[in-house]
């Protein structure tokens, strides 16, 4: 069973395996635990039978009101369960009180995200390991 956790009583890097698929340089799952510990808020999607982490999705903000999610995942084989979109569904009930969220996704995923009444937008970033 899935179990939704916006905390990280439990959790130690050995339960965050698995994540960044196709990212050039993966984040080690020490440097996974450091931003979640730093995030505003996460929440992990844990397999209660092994107590692995398999989604997880966090936000940065000011506390009043902007915030920013910078990464949702799901473990592969984990995926097209609904995990992605409970994940969603959970930390956009618990950033209700702030009125500008916003993040940055690939064309093909607004769809997805539309499910969530976010809008599409424009924006700019910076990306350096795109310089390295
Ligand atoms: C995007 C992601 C988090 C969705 O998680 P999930 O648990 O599979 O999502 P759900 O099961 O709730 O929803 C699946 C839906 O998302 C859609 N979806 C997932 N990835 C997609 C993609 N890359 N492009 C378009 N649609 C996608 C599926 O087609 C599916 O649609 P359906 O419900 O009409 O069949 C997951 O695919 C993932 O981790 N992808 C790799 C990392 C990533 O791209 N993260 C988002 C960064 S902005």
């Amino acid at each position: 069973m899935i179990v939704y956790k916006t905390d990280l009583n439990g959790i130690t890097k050995d339960q965050l395996k698995g994540f960044f698929v196709g990212w050039k340089d993966p984040l080690t799952p020490e440097r996974h635990l450091e931003i979640l510990q730093n995030s505003y808020i996460f929440v992990l999607a844990v397999d209660n039978e092994k107590n692995n982490v398999v989604g997880f999705v966090n936000a940065l903000s000011d506390k009043l009101q902007f915030a920013f999610i910078p990464m949702l995942e799901v473990l592969p084989n984990f995926q097209n369960k609904g995990i992605g979109s409970k994940l969603m569904e959970i930390i956009l009930s618990n950033l209700e009180h702030i009125d500008c969220v916003d993040l940055t996704c690939d064309p093909e995923l607004q769809p997805f995200y539309e499910r969530f009444k976010l809008l599409r937008s424009r924006g700019m970033v910076i990306r350096r390991y795109m310089e390295r």
